[in-house]
């Protein structure tokens, strides 16, 4: 099998550059269902992650009880609160989203499998499944192959273990996946690997190990909805995200060191990054 190298010229040809007569609708309005009780730090760095990375709108939904709590953390996401008995209304409103992340630390939340596997079969735009929305496939692996849109999942390896049974696995074991279930996988890790549906397979060579620290991962997954709401095709726009997110790692470990850095600090190197391209 052959595994391609990422690099940053990929990233300039890919990453859309912003033209002077537009708004925010020309930016992509994308969606993110995130967090749940107690786990309040992974819907902040979702949704700032595609902040960062230069959506039009974010709107993140919570769990009615920590809704104070990430309209408090949060300035720029909308924020709009649902319960177990509204969160079809909210995966209603979520269908005029160019993109929509299911997952980061939802798991909590009582509802959290079947509002992803509804939104599976429901939502008219692509997906990023991460963390429990990949957790809510258990069983329902299947459901990956009725999809009327594309879907991107974002495991780490443990994840990817839990769901299909496979322990320490490799590029080709993600590549077996991708073709397939007919989805974008991205396989996290120190040498992160995206496997896209025509069976071609990318190695990430950004990163370090200052970044496996709780919150990482969830930057990472809001970056990859902003740009597929940006309008970059899934698997490139898992590509993409995987390079900055580890440059932003690389410049923390530099600044910071590998033990200081923290997600935050990534979030606000983010822009700095961002200079380094188109
Ligand atoms: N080198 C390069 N990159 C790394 C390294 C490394 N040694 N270690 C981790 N990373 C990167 C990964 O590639 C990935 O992008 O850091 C990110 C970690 O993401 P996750 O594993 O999803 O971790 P995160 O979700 O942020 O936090 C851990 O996952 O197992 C669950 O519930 C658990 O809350 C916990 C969460
Ligand atoms: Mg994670």
């Amino acid at each position: 099998m052959q595994i391609e190298r990422f690099t940053k010229v990929q990233v300039d040809a890919l990453l859309p550059g912003r033209k002077p007569e537009t708004s925010k609708n020309d930016y992509g309005r994308v969606w993110a269902f995130c967090g749940s009780s107690g786990y309040t730090g992974a819907p902040y760095f979702a949704a700032q992650g595609a902040v960062r990375m230069g959506s039009g709108i974010v709107t993140l939904a919570v769990p009615a009880d920590i809704y104070p709590i990430l309209a408090v953390k949060l300035n720029e996401p909308v924020i709009y609160p649902y319960t177990e008995d509204s969160w079809q209304d909210a995966l209603h409103r979520a269908e005029r989203s160019a993109a929509c992340l299911i997952g980061s630390g939802l798991g909590h939340f009582a509802a959290f499998r079947e509002l992803t596997l509804t939104a599976l079969t429901s939502l008219p735009c692509p997906i990023v499944l991460d963390a429990d929305g990949i957790n809510a496939l258990g069983g329902h692996i299947d459901k990956l192959c009725s999809t009327a849109y594309p879907v991107v999942l974002t495991p780490h390896a443990g994840e990817f273990s839990r769901l299909t049974g496979i322990d320490h696995p490799t590029a080709e074991d993600a590549a077996a996946f991708a073709m397939r279930y007919g989805c974008v996988l991205l396989l996290k890790g120190h040498r992160t690997v995206v496997a896209a549906p025509d069976g071609t397979v990318t190695c990430n060579t950004t990163g370090n190990p200052g970044m496996a620290k709780g919150g990482s991962g969830d930057v990472l997954a809001g970056m990859i909805l902003s740009l597929i709401g940006q309008g970059l095709r899934p698997a490139d726009a898992a590509r993409v995200g995987a390079w900055l997110h580890g440059r932003c790692g690389d410049v923390c470990a530099n600044r910071l060191s590998e033990y200081g850095m923290t997600p935050t600090d990534m979030l606000s190197v983010l822009p700095e990054v961002l200079h380094e391209y188109n």
